[in-house]
């Protein structure tokens, strides 16, 4: 099923709720990128801001987390409502650790693969995962270019999904430069979970263009399946 993620990065900051109430209907969840300064060179927001959006908004959350030692915040994170957190595999000391965790605090798990990272180490995850994201742009701003070797990434990535003896399935997502141009051949390529910015907020019709967004990535799907 073809999710459409807005990040609220691209967002107005100063009218967030009025930005949040645009896309409140068409949506299927609202990515939250949150950034340190250290892992990413920029700094974004906080829990209190995630706390007080949980409030705007009744779609999924997702944490994406750009930080250091993401297990330190992971617990406050939770507390103030998410329902999935992404954590970065070259973040983690001990990644199923954290992806245990995470569920422990009665989140979805997700875990995000910058653009270098081989997906190979995935194989002895897939269980214990609900979702991964692969990186599209290296993180830490919005408004990038699409990296063009995230295609055979993905398809890589549904490749050792659907060997894995598993029976759970994570979604594959995509992060970063994603638009109408290319989210037909990234949804071709195995991508179901779309987080798009600037496509979306920048744009006149936020509504419309997530509405866009979506029936480009059907359309491929279903192309590919007849
Ligand atoms: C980048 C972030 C993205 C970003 C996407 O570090 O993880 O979620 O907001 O923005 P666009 O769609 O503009 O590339
Ligand atoms: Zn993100």
């Amino acid at each position: 099923m073809i999710q459409i993620a807005p990040s609220l990065l691209s967002a107005d900051f100063l009218n967030l709720n009025q930005d949040l109430q645009k896309i409140e209907k068409s949506a299927d969840w609202l990515h939250l990128d949150i950034m340190d300064g250290c892992f990413v060179p920029n700094i974004s927001y906080g829990v209190s801001i995630v706390k007080a959006v949980r409030e705007a908004t009744s779609l999924p959350l997702d944490a994406h987390l750009m930080i250091v030692k993401p297990d330190r915040y992971l617990e406050q994170f939770a507390r103030a409502g998410v329902n999935l957190i992404t954590v970065h595999v070259e973040t983690c000391d001990h990644l199923h650790r954290t992806l245990m965790r995470i569920k422990e605090l009665g989140c979805k798990a997700g875990v995000a693969l910058n653009p270098h990272i081989d997906p190979g180490f995935l194989k002895f995850l897939i269980k214990d995962l609900d979702l991964v994201l692969a990186m599209s742009v290296n993180p830490g701003f919005g408004g990038q270019s699409f990296i063009a070797s995230t295609v055979e990434k993905i398809k890589q990535i549904k490749q050792i999904i659907n060997e894995s003896a598993s029976a759970a399935r994570p979604v594959i997502a995509v992060d970063g430069g994603i638009n109408l141009e290319n989210i037909a051949e990234v949804a071709a390529a195995g991508a179901e979970h779309f987080v798009a910015g600037s496509a979306v907020f920048k744009s006149e019709d936020p509504a419309g263009a997530v509405a866009e967004l979506r029936r480009k990535a059907m359309f491929k799907k279903y192309h590919d399946y007849i």
